[in-house]
């Protein structure tokens, strides 16, 4: 016969045994994502991760997923039915640690009853100023100075040396006037631009009677702007907009600044525009392919500024990526309202 206490110690047994075994399991790609996102999902997951921090092969990832409930990406990793066939029927969440999801095939996970979460307007602010920082980076030039003091090229001050294009009076164009295209402009405005125009399907005149904002075709906005600022997401209908023809039609001052995403340009393009300065000059945080390779021709040209894409690389903003990806897979895994869910 058991004691009471005996009897008592054996059912905390066996609840513990049976929370560990319905315990959830979660795949996460990068091990270098901030702790405390990892810490939350410890709390009442089994948490595994890829070890390195390049991103997971595919093979890898293939055999890791597998069994797990819920799945930690980034915009690295290709989630399409392959890997959701891998996972099995019991996969319950796709969660990215982005605001970007088009590297997930999210019509496959919704027939399949997968949930996909996402990272939207904390990375607003963090994305909106590292455009403007590279704007200034570009159309001052400063990347072109920089080097100067450095190999000598810097003799003395010169009346029209290192000379860039100013914003104040100049007419900018935005390609998306979403969150983070309403950030950027409102800092832009602050550099007294002539005018303001944005090109999306539907204009939103509300939020762009703040700055002045005017709603403009893409063709106008491609004719009559002096920077060109792209913020749009990369869709079928975006993919490759800024092609030859686009840049034909830009005005020979234009500066051209990306930091959606590589696809929406055609790169080859836009390495012929500003070899022959058809265009004057262009700031991009992504490219096509990232990382862009060291023999790529855009990176023999001066009047290119790139970055590899840190937009939201804010140290709060990424860590707070982490928790809403965490928080995201948990709300998912309970049945619950998740904190910002893929709704297409
Ligand atoms: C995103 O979130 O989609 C950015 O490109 C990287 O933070």
């Amino acid at each position: 016969m058991r004691s009471a206490s005996g009897v008592l110690n054996l059912l905390t047994q066996l609840r513990r045994l049976s929370t560990k075994m319905s315990k959830s399991s979660v795949y996460v790609t990068r091990p270098d994502v901030d702790a405390s996102g990892l810490d939350l999902l410890r709390k009442s997951c089994d948490v595994s991760t890829w070890r390195e921090a390049l991103p997971v092969p595919r093979e890898e990832l293939l055999r890791q997923v597998v069994g797990k409930d819920a799945l930690y990406c980034a915009l690295t990793d290709k989630i399409d039915a392959a890997v959701l066939d891998a996972a099995g029927p019991q996969l319950k969440c796709v969660s990215t640690i982005s605001v970007g999801y088009e590297h997930i095939d999210v019509a496959e996970c919704k027939k399949r009853g997968i949930r996909v979460g996402f990272t939207p307007d904390v990375l607003t602010d963090a994305t909106a100023e590292l455009t403007v920082a590279l704007l200034l980076a570009t159309n001052r030039r400063l990347l072109e100075a920089n080097k100067e003091v450095y190999n000598g090229g810097w003799k003395s001050w010169s009346p029209m040396w290192m000379c860039g294009q100013g914003l104040k009076g100049s007419r900018v164009g935005l390609l998306g006037f979403g969150r983070i295209g309403q950030e950027i402009a409102a800092r832009v405005f602050a550099f007294k631009p002539s005018q303001i125009t944005y090109t999306t399907r539907t204009a939103r005149p509300q939020e762009a009677s703040k700055i002045n904002a005017i709603h403009v075709d893409f063709e106008e906005m491609l004719r009559e702007s002096d920077f060109i600022i792209v913020c749009c997401a990369l869709t079928p209908e975006t993919k490759e907009i800024f092609g030859t023809e686009a840049f034909a039609k830009m005005k020979p001052n234009c500066i051209f600044i990306n930091t959606a995403r590589g696809g929406v340009v055609d790169q080859k393009a836009l390495y012929d525009a500003l070899r022959t300065k058809r265009i004057q000059a262009a700031g991009l945080d992504v490219t096509t392919p990232e990382p862009l390779p060291l023999a790529d021709p855009l990176l023999q040209l001066d009047n290119v500024v790139i970055l590899p894409h840190i937009g939201s690389a804010d140290i709060e903003t990424r860590k707070e990526m982490s928790r809403i990806t965490a928080r995201n897979i948990l709300a998912a895994l309970a049945g619950e309202k998740m904190e910002a869910e893929v709704n297409k």
